[in-house]
């Protein structure tokens, strides 16, 4: 498997910016302005920048040489003109996380742990499987369904129950189509108080591997 990446960051609403501006386009500029909420605003920041910052280090080329596209509406940024590489960030209230993969598909997601899951939310996400120990860990649970959704560009275009994850460690017991012919890992962990994270990383499955002892 290629090299993954992942950096996280604690955001403080009430710090200074940390410069972040500076590693920002005109464009993540603009975007960032439109955000009412401090909090908001200072972590879709800190996501940009963090992102700019990690493809600069590992293309070894200046900030302003990374671009982004997305191929239609809704659909999953892609970094233009290196196609072996795959990103991801995630935004929350207090934190943001990052991810660069080289020759593989990523998708990182940090919530609040306090975000609530009432049972109709809960019911839209869970798969058959899961519905024993889901309401116990529905951050976890949401996150790492996220990170996969992500990793694949449809996001919440898909049907979280369609998923089906089981813990101790984390893993996919099944995945609908648009995850074939890639094996996938899964990471869960809390970088920070209060914060979830996840981290998902598929690696296209090649004869050779199949055939592989
Ligand atoms: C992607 C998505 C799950 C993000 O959820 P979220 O928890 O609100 O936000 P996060 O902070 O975790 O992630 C946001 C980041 O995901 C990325 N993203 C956006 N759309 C994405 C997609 N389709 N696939 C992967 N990543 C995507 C962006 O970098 C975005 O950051 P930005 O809005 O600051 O530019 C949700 O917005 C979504 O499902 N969007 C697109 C669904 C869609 O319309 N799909 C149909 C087209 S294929």
């Amino acid at each position: 498997m290629g090299r993954v990446f992942t950096a996280t960051l604690p955001v403080d609403d009430h710090a200074a910016e940390h410069g972040w501006n500076q590693w920002l386009d005109d464009d993540e500029q603009a975007r960032a302005g439109r955000f009412v909420v401090l909090a908001d605003r200072q972590a879709f920041r800190a996501a940009h920048a963090l992102r700019r910052a990690m493809v600069t280090a590992v293309l070894g080329c200046a900030p302003a040489d990374v671009r982004f596209t997305v191929d239609q509406p809704g659909g999953k940024p892609r970094l233009v003109g290196e196609g072996g590489l795959d990103v991801s960030l995630s935004h929350c209230r207090g934190a943001v996380a990052c991810v660069v993969g080289e020759g593989c598909r990523v998708g990182i997601d940090v919530e609040r742990s306090d975000r609530p899951f009432p049972p109709e939310v809960l019911a839209m996400i869970t798969a058959p499987a899961e519905l024993p120990w889901a309401a116990e860990r529905a951050v976890p649970l949401w996150t790492l369904k996220e990170a996969l959704t992500k990793a694949v560009g449809w996001g919440l275009a898909i049907d979280f129950t369609s998923l089906s994850l089981a813990p101790d460690p984390w893993r996919a017991d099944s995945l609908p189509p648009q995850f074939a012919g890639a094996a996938w890992r899964l990471r869960q962990w809390s970088p920070y108080p209060g914060i979830q994270a996840a981290l998902a990383v598929g690696k296209a499955v090649t004869d050779e591997s199949i055939l592989a002892p």
